[in-house]
């Protein structure tokens, strides 16, 4: 028999996804992969049920549809000031995983290095790989999951095509502030790299701290291309609309990467999710309160559970330091979470270069009496295992 391809030995299939699945097996309150539990705003639901009605059941414009790309053009302008052009700047996406393969593939060439975070979102890694690419890691220090700008600069030294962000950053909840964004910026100007950022999270950010979006930073927008999504704005994970954003030149070439990969996004969706991305920003507002809110009463639970975690500046994950229970894999604690206490978190090491078997990852995604479910089990940790 013929072996399948070697690249594909070097990742595992998605320990997130796992997780949820082993959650529905055991029938545990699902705190591991990051979906809500809630509805979409009304406006999208409505805006979908005429979607359904309508005529628009073939394939869009493989780059998205003109119409939904001119919404997206005027919401993203409307939050980063820039001056987006709906036929030269944008590719829709099947959400930000497809969008993070086309940037990477559209950045790299086989054999060329790519900088990732450590710990990052699980799909950097194995994004990277399948493009041919390398990934070269640099670690965020817990608990602040702050870099050291000479290990980054040591990294660069080491001609990567391009350097992966995510920020907010899923597992870290961390937000970079401007001038660490402006060290990478300086490095990626250095060094000539391309900056790959990530930033689904956007409108999820806790006070004091805020969002800036790299391509904004004086001189970054020719040699960015910021990946994003609808998914978790709207709560529409399952819409899967995300797009890459930058400069028309790049963007012409992720188009050719991205029309190969897929064709193109839902028409039917890209057509109701405009009505998302055409709420007042008295939407983002309050998303960022209720996530506020659930943050509050989620940490609340840790809290009285004595665990030390690391306070989420942004995103909805929180990442807990399980060491006191005794584990020797975090593996082992998850499955025991799930089995034992009834509630799924998603082992730290999946995340990780580093050998790291300390931290479940958690999110607060869900609605109240979701979180409070899942917090009252989780109680029971106060005395140990
Ligand atoms: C940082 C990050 N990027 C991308 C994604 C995937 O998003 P999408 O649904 O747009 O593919 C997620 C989902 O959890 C994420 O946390």
């Amino acid at each position: 028999m013929p072996a399948t391809a070697s690249r594909l030995s070097v990742f595992t299939e998605s320990v997130i996804r796992g997780t949820t699945r082993m959650a529905t097996q055991y029938g545990a309150v699902n705190l591991s992969q990051g979906f809500p539990d809630f509805d979409p705003p009304q406006e999208l639901l409505t805006a979908l049920a005429a979607a359904a009605r309508g005529s628009n059941h073939q394939y869009a414009v493989t780059y998205g549809a003109a119409n939904f790309r001119e919404a997206l053009a005027a919401k993203i302008s409307r939050f980063t000031g820039l001056n987006v052009n709906a036929e030269t700047e944008l590719v829709v996406t099947c959400g930000s995983t497809e969008a993070m393969m086309v940037a990477m593939m559209t950045a790299c060439n086989p054999g060329d290095k790519v900088i990732v975070f450590s710990p990052f979102y699980e799909n950097y890694a194995a994004d990277a790989i399948l493009s041919g690419a390398i990934p070269i890691y640099v670690p965020l220090h817990a608990p602040t999951f702050d870099f050291d700008p000479d290990e980054l600069a040591r990294a660069f030294a080491q001609k990567p095509k391009a350097i992966v962000i995510c920020n907010p950053g899923n597992p870290t909840g961390k937000v970079f502030t401007r001038a660490e964004l402006l060290t990478i910026l300086r490095l990626a100007e250095a060094h000539d790299a391309f900056v790959i950022t990530d930033e689904p999270y956007e409108h999820i950010v806790y006070a004091p701290h805020e969002h800036v979006y790299f391509s904004t930073l004086p001189g970054a927008f020719e040699r960015t291309i910021t990946c994003n999504s609808l998914s978790k704005t709207y709560s529409i994970t399952g819409w899967r609309l995300g797009y890459c954003h930058g400069a028309p030149h790049v963007i012409a070439q992720a188009r050719k990467v991205h029309d190969f990969l897929t064709v193109g996004a839902a028409a039917p969706l890209q057509d109701a999710a405009i009505a998302g991305l055409e709420l007042p920003d008295s939407y983002y507002t309050g998303l960022t309160e209720l996530y506020t809110k659930k943050r509050e009463l989620f940490l609340g639970y840790l809290q009285q559970i004595g665990l030390p975690y690391t306070e989420p500046q942004g995103a909805y994950y929180v990442m807990v330091d399980i060491a006191s229970l005794g584990f020797t894999t975090d593996t082992e604690a998850s499955e025991w979470l799930i089995k034992d206490i009834g509630v799924a978190g998603v082992a730290g090491s999946s995340f990780f270069r580093e050998s790291v078997q300390n931290f479940i990852r958690f999110h607060f995604a869900k609605r109240d009496e979701t979180l409070h479910a899942a917090g009252e089990r989780l109680l029971r940790l106060r005395s140990g295992r």
